[in-house]
């Protein structure tokens, strides 16, 4: 039988679902262009976002090389980090030339504020400033401006601060915002502590779609099953997820069928067909850019998760010995685990 949130969509084209309804979240040093690669293979439809990159490191730095991405990727988002409304709009430009589905603004990963060049979760504290800079981009780029950010900073509890602050940039032109439901703790917490410690307070989020009907309000935060997806889904237009995506990609392998009704292929899809396809990227991201097979299989080390032999499979993607060896090399090496139960375990859960 089908549960609410799948049986009101099945009918629906894919085409016509919001994009946000599933997104993996922008995550540095993960969510790289070969993270996003891999993740591709295993939904079509999930739309993926970069790591953060700052106005700074574009404007000042190789802009050709931080914003490049696989053809493959569609349809990918980049997250930008900065404020200055007029640096903002450059970078808008940039990566709506290069080719990006949206420009996402980072206002929730919690960095102190310094003088110039301040990004993050300390730009709640100024609803105006980032108005301006929404404003901005919303005029020099026709792909969607979409902001990300928590549901407070430091002890602001109130909902009515988040949903001021939802209500001024929305007046400037965004019409979809990512809430990450915690606060964010600017000071005394490391960004690690500040993924987990502020509570998740999902009802702010839901709050803000009553409230705000006609923007898109998508969820993010702590979720790890598919369950738990299907159940935000119906009261909210969207669910984000990070870390699980990551670690246990195989979890998205259901997200076409399930959150958008896409038909099931003929073949089903496997972990050993998705890490042929990957050998066959790290040979292809060899010749192309010179980018060695360890910064690519470092995203895929979570394919076996849960699995017999998953660890022994991951030590042999993560040994640095084998680092000379060519991809396919190291790829037979890892196989001969695949399957076998590791003495004095069970498979991993
Ligand atoms: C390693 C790591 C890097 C992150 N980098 C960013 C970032 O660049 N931009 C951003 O908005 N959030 C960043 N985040 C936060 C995630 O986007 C997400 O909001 C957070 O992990 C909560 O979602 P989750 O519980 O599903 O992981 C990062 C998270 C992790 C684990």
């Amino acid at each position: 039988m089908l549960s609410a949130a799948s049986s009101r969509f099945e009918s629906v084209p894919v085409a016509a679902l919001s994009p946000w309804r599933l997104s993996v979240a922008p995550m540095m040093g993960w969510t790289d262009r070969h993270c996003r690669f891999f993740h591709r293979l295993l939904t079509r439809h999930t739309l993926l976002y970069t790591e953060m990159v700052t106005t700074g490191a574009l404007i000042h730095g190789n802009a050709a090389q931080h914003l490049h991405f696989n053809e493959e990727e569609h349809p990918v988002a980049l997250q930008l980090g900065g404020s200055e409304p007029a640096d903002l709009a450059a970078c808008a430009r940039l990566g709506e030339q290069r080719g990006y589905d949206e420009i996402n603004l980072n206002c929730g990963c919690p960095s102190e504020r310094v003088l110039r060049g301040a990004f993050g979760a300390c730009l709640m504290g100024e609803p105006k400033l980032v108005a301006d800079g929404v404003k901005a981009m919303v005029d020099v780029v026709d792909i969607p401006v979409t902001v990300k950010h928590r549901i407070g900073i430091d002890r602001v509890e109130s909902y009515d601060f988040v949903r001021d602050f939802v209500g001024t940039v929305a007046d400037a032109g965004c019409k979809v915002f990512i809430v990450h439901a915690r606060n964010a703790w600017l000071k005394g917490l490391s960004p690690k502590e500040n993924r987990e410690i502020p509570p998740l307070r999902y009802e702010l989020a839901y709050q803000l779609k009553r409230d705000f009907p006609a923007l898109t309000i998508a969820v993010n935060g702590g979720i790890t099953t598919n369950k738990q997806i299907e159940e935000h889904l119906t009261q909210i237009d969207g669910v984000m997820i990070g870390r699980e995506a990551y670690h246990n990609p195989w979890l998205m392998t259901e997200w076409d069928a399930r959150f958008y009704g896409a038909p099931v292929g003929a073949e089903a899809l496997t972990r050993e067909a998705v890490e042929q396809r990957m050998v066959d990227y790290m040979e292809r991201a060899a010749l192309e850019d010179g980018a060695p097979w360890y910064s690519i299989a470092s995203h895929m080390l979570g394919l076996r998760h849960g699995l017999h032999g998953a660890r022994k499979w991951r030590q042999v993607w993560s040994d640095h010995r084998l680092k000379p060896l060519p991809a396919r090399e190291v790829w037979a090496m890892a196989q001969a685990h695949v399957g076998k139960v590791e003495e004095g375990a069970l498979a991993e859960v």
